[in-house]
């Protein structure tokens, strides 16, 4: 076991910026390489890009090196690459920012002469890392697996929690070329005693997939049930908590509601049928359950319809982030939401307990008010249950919820999307 290791991160997103504080915090050498030189420059200010529980804390503990200059990194024992795979069209993925990050690290395996491993940790289509980041990889003139070592070890971190993800996993997946890679990794993370799979490089690559696909299959499961619970007059919410009992269930993920959003699951099962489509493979579930949830988000505003006319009226929104405890509003189901409402002619004010600015850029148009002025519209939609709207004085108001928060029910005409 070592001592401590020379970890390079190249990528100062959620992934790269919480892994880099925790394995600084376990006591490693970390240096964090982004080509956004203003990202850097804040972070070495002590301001970071990102909301997370914890993340400032640990950075306050820590010393973590940010630079925008990959020579940083050589003389590294792991380099992990953490760049985003945004989406590209035809549901895949741009795979540029991992390319070009490969790039600058064969140009410094050149000039390193020991062994190191390159991880990948973004969240790539199946084959990537052989197929595009090893080949780039060995234009250094080194040969992967004997001079320097591949892994693919994806991150299971949920926004918001990514710190308390990272330091409390749920298990370990190690993708390995080599078996030497795989051991380094392994002792980087000696720290957890949790399930560990080393498996080989594509096979770490769709478990990723695979597991956010599956999550999303349960929400757009529970979501679906509870669409036929609404027709019925039943509590789609008591119906979860009793399949719940049954372990092989279990309870987790069964919220219904107007869907998933992020960066992540929604881009992931895309992804993941995008490239089942290319193979010849037609992916019946997972397309189903993509399209499910993108009719899921706009249910709301059927429901608000039944009630007033949308031309002309003032709705509040209560919540823009995609989920509580962040800022992220990345395939927030308000942004669908809004853009329903304004094509309708109807006013938006808007307020979220930390997303308000980041939506500001998408709809500059809306207006951002308090929460309690949210309440002075004509109706009101509830589209992420932040812990404070359960404190809200919902009596008179016409109230449609998409999350399930209880004490709206007090409202004068309440429906639940799925209850
Ligand atoms: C997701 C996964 O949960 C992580 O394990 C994974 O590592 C991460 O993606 C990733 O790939 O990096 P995250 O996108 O942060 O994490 O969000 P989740 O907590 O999974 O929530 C996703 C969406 O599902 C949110 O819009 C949330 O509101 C919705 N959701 C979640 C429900 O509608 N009902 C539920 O019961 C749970």
């Amino acid at each position: 076991m070592k001592e401590f290791w020379r970890v390079s991160i190249i990528g100062s997103g959620y992934v790269g910026l919480v892994a880099g504080a925790c394995l600084a915090k376990l006591g490693n050498k970390v240096t964090l390489v982004d080509i956004d030189e203003e990202k850097i420059k804040t972070i070495n200010n002590g301001v970071y890009p990102i909301y997370e529980e914890g993340l400032n804390e640990i950075l306050s503990q820590v010393e973590i090196e940010a630079s925008s200059d990959y020579q940083r990194i050589v003389g590294s024992d792991m380099i992990f690459l953490c760049v985003g795979t945004p989406p590209s069209e035809g549901g895949s993925v741009s795979l540029e920012d991992i390319t070009e990050a490969a790039k600058q690290v064969a140009d410094t395996l050149k000039r390193g002469n020991d062994y190191c491993v390159i991880a990948v940790k973004s969240t790539v289509p199946p084959g990537t890392t052989e197929e595009i980041v090893i080949p780039i990889l060995e234009r250094s003139r080194k040969k992967a697996g004997n001079d320097f070592g591949v892994c693919m070890a994806p991150e299971f971190l949920r926004e918001g929690k990514a710190v308390y993800d990272f330091m409390n996993p749920m298990r370990l997946i190690i993708g390995e070329l080599d078996k030497r890679s795989g051991d380094m990794l392994l002792d980087l993370y000696h720290d957890f005693n949790v399930p560990i799979l080393r498996t080989n490089l594509r096979t770490a690559e769709m478990i990723k997939l695979a597991s956010n696909a599956f999550l999303a299959m349960k929400l757009s499961f529970i979501n679906e049930i509870g669409n036929i619970c609404k027709q019925l007059g039943i509590d789609t919410h008591e119906v979860a908590k009793g399949m719940a009992f049954d372990e092989r269930i279990g309870g987790k993920f069964l919220n219904a509601g107007i869907g998933f959003g992020g960066s992540c699951l929604p881009k992931d099962i895309r992804m993941l049928i995008a490239g089942a489509q290319e193979t010849g493979y037609a992916p019946r579930l997972l397309e189903e359950v993509s399209k499910l949830n993108e009719k899921q988000a706009l249910k709301p505003v059927e429901l608000l319809k039944k009630h007033i006319s949308l031309k002309g009226a003032s709705i509040g929104l209560l919540g823009l982030a995609f989920k509580p405890g962040t800022d992220d509003v990345r395939e927030s189901r308000a942004i669908m939401i809004v853009r329903a409402l304004l094509e309708e002619g109807a006013t938006i004010k808007a307020y979220d307990s930390l997303a308000v600015e980041n939506f500001k850029r998408l709809f500059p148009q809306i207006e951002y008010v308090s929460k309690e002025d949210v309440l002075n519209c004509d109706a009101i939609l509830i589209i992420t249950e932040w812990e404070e709207f359960n404190n809200l004085d919902y009596r008179g108001k016409i109230i449609i919820d998409g999350r399930g928060v209880l004490k709206a029910k007090e409202a004068r005409i309440y429906e639940g999307v799925c209850w």
